[in-house]
């Protein structure tokens, strides 16, 4: 049946009708308009605005000395040179080793901000990306900083393109990411192949990371305290990579690169931004393999990303 509304206009009321699925309001939309219904509808509002509160924010990071990097590796100090990367941005980590100790954890948990960088940062330049990255990789070096690290078996640092114009941001390394090092490399990161395929590009081309590096046991969600003690270095990932256009998968991705929490419904479908990347959310693709259906929500998400890189999907046949 033809929509009796424009494209655009069809979207948003969709958008809404999710949203509200999201709150648990499902059959609002085919019963004739209520008392009962419009109290419950309130409720879902201010219980909706509740959630969207801003975040308290963390509390400001110690002050960072010189943005001098030291390369531990021979390697690393080759390849710097090699690349002559100009005033690489790397300045020790400031992190404080105290946040986990210090942190308790409120029932609705605190999400903190983003660290502030300590400066304008001046872009690696393309030909100097997968050095810096190595040199992130090396500072993070054999972790401990969060308690993650007692049932690691390998820190999934984040695998692809380093000069990636598109980048994913997934949760935390799962049972076969935590075994080969790699992210995405289970049922989800097959999932996620073809999802990249179906933007016409190759797994190579990408780049892929997550918010924590090291697998939370069970599979659970990464708490708060462990999150922000690993996020800097997904963050500092991203401004090496500076890709065109991010895409947060699931949750916690969104969460902990838009510095709130939200239902995903009220996040998906537009542009977002993050330090000069077009941010996207969507669902993570461990959910799409649960609830199939949301693939053609997915899809429309993947589809704005294609969007702002000029993608086409390619040819069926
Ligand atoms: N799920 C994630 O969020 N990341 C991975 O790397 C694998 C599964």
């Amino acid at each position: 049946m033809a929509s009796r509304f424009d494209p655009e206009t069809r979207e948003a009321l969709l958008a809404r009708v999710r949203f509200y699925r999201d709150l648990g309001l499902t059959d609002f939309y085919r019963r004739p308009v209520d008392a009962a219904l419009l109290e419950k509808l309130a409720a879902a509002q201010s219980a909706a605005a509740a959630i969207a509160e801003p975040v308290p924010v963390a509390p400001a990071l110690p002050p960072v000395p010189e943005p001098i990097f030291q390369p531990k590796s021979e390697v690393a100090k080759a390849e710097i040179a090699e690349s002559a990367v100009p005033n690489l941005p790397f300045a020790p980590l400031a992190l404080t080793e105290d946040v986990s100790a210090e942190e308790t954890l409120p029932a609705r948990a605190v999400i903190p901000a983003p660290p502030a960088f300590p400066q304008a940062l001046d872009a690696v330049p393309p030909a100097g990306r997968a050095a810096a990255l190595r040199i992130i990789q090396e500072e993070i070096g054999d972790c401990t900083r969060c308690a993650l690290h007692t049932g690691r078996h390998k820190i999934v640092f984040g695998d692809g393109d380093a000069a990636a114009r598109l980048m994913f941001v997934g949760e935390g390394p799962g049972a076969d990411e935590d075994k080969q090092g790699l992210p995405f490399v289970g049922r989800a990161g097959q999932l996620l192949n073809n999802m990249i395929a179906a933007m016409g590009l190759k797994r190579e081309e990408v780049y892929i990371a997550n918010v924590v590096k090291c697998r939370p046991p069970g599979n659970r969600t990464p708490e708060p305290n462990e999150a922000h003690t690993c996020s800097p270095f997904l963050f500092r990932q991203i401004e090496v990579v500076q890709p065109d256009v991010l895409v947060a998968l699931g949750a916690t991705a969104a969460t902990y690169l838009l510095g709130q929490r939200q239902p995903l419904a009220g996040l998906r479908g537009r542009l977002h931004s993050f330090r000069g990347s077009k941010l996207i959310v969507t669902y993570h693709p461990a959910y799409l393999l649960r609830d199939p259906r949301q693939k053609k929500e997915a899809w429309a998400d993947l589809q704005i990303a294609m969007r702002e890189l000029g993608l086409k999907p390619p040819a069926r046949g």
